[in-house]
């Protein structure tokens, strides 16, 4: 296997990751994945077909090793906590990924990039919701999260921000389709397979038109995006 073809998936033994790795695997990727310790048995179906280097997100030591040699670094960004999980996961890869790498983040539609996105009162409920819970049980820290997207926007890596919508299980539909702005019409629908976010965060290791843009995704056989599919593949 070429060293050129090896990636890091941060956050490999949750739902997303888990999808995550089978497709990169697929893809003939060789494959290093960081979770927490406790967490490495979530993986044993990968066993002697990927590394795992256990460890918080947020560990500089850990993401500085699993990260090395990677052309691609594919990132699970949670808020999870008080301490600035989040934050703490993202400079780390910023700072410690190979400069030419591709940087792959996820995270849910909620993150804006130039404030031009078009939030539902229910999403901008949830966000209120989500913000208040997570305080008042010191569980989630939403405002950290957007400051880690802050991070990301502001620098000159070749980073793609994919932003989630609502997401249900199932198998794959395919690519799905994406957008600059929530609130355009292809992504009305507001749902996707988790399997296929996993698809669109590992395709865009390859996707150059990607590069510094934050797509918001949706279920290529969703209702919107059968309805305006060629919009929403590209976006003006
Ligand atoms: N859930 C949704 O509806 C939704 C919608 C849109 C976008 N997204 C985005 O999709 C990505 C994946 O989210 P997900 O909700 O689907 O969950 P997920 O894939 O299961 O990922 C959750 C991650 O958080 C880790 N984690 C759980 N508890 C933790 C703790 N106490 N401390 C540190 N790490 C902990 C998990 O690691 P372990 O395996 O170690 O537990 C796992 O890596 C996120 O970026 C999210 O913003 C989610």
């Amino acid at each position: 296997m070429s060293l050129s073809k090896r990636i890091c998936i941060i956050g490999a033994s949750g739902k997303l990751g888990r999808y995550m790795v089978a497709h990169a695997l697929e893809r003939g990727y060789k494959v290093v994945g960081v979770c927490r310790e406790k967490s490495v048995p979530k993986l044993d179906r990968f066993k002697g077909r990927i590394t795992i280097l256990p460890g918080a997100t947020n560990d500089c030591e850990v993401i500085r090793k699993a990260v090395k040699g990677c052309t691609g670094v594919l990132t699970v960004v949670v808020p999870w906590g008080r301490a600035r999980y989040a934050t703490g996961t993202v400079q780390a890869v910023l700072d410690f990924a190979e400069r030419d790498a591709r940087l792959i983040f996820s995270c849910g539609w909620h993150i804006t990039r130039d404030g031009q996105d078009r939030f539902s009162r229910l999403l901008r409920f949830q966000e209120h919701l989500a913000r208040w819970l997570g305080s008042f049980t010191r569980l989630l820290d939403i405002d950290d999260q957007i400051a880690a997207f802050r991070l990301v926007f502001a620098s000159d890596a070749r980073w793609t921000v994919v932003r989630g919508s609502d997401l249900e299980e199932g198998e794959s539909q395919g690519l799905p389709v994406w957008s600059r702005h929530v609130g355009d019409p292809v992504l009305a629908s507001n749902l996707t397979r988790r399997t296929d976010f996993a698809l669109f965060m590992v395709s865009a290791l390859e996707m150059d038109e990607l590069i510094r843009e934050a797509p918001a995704i949706v279920g290529c056989a969703t209702p919107s995006a059968v309805a305006h599919a060629v919009q929403g593949q590209n976006p003006g």
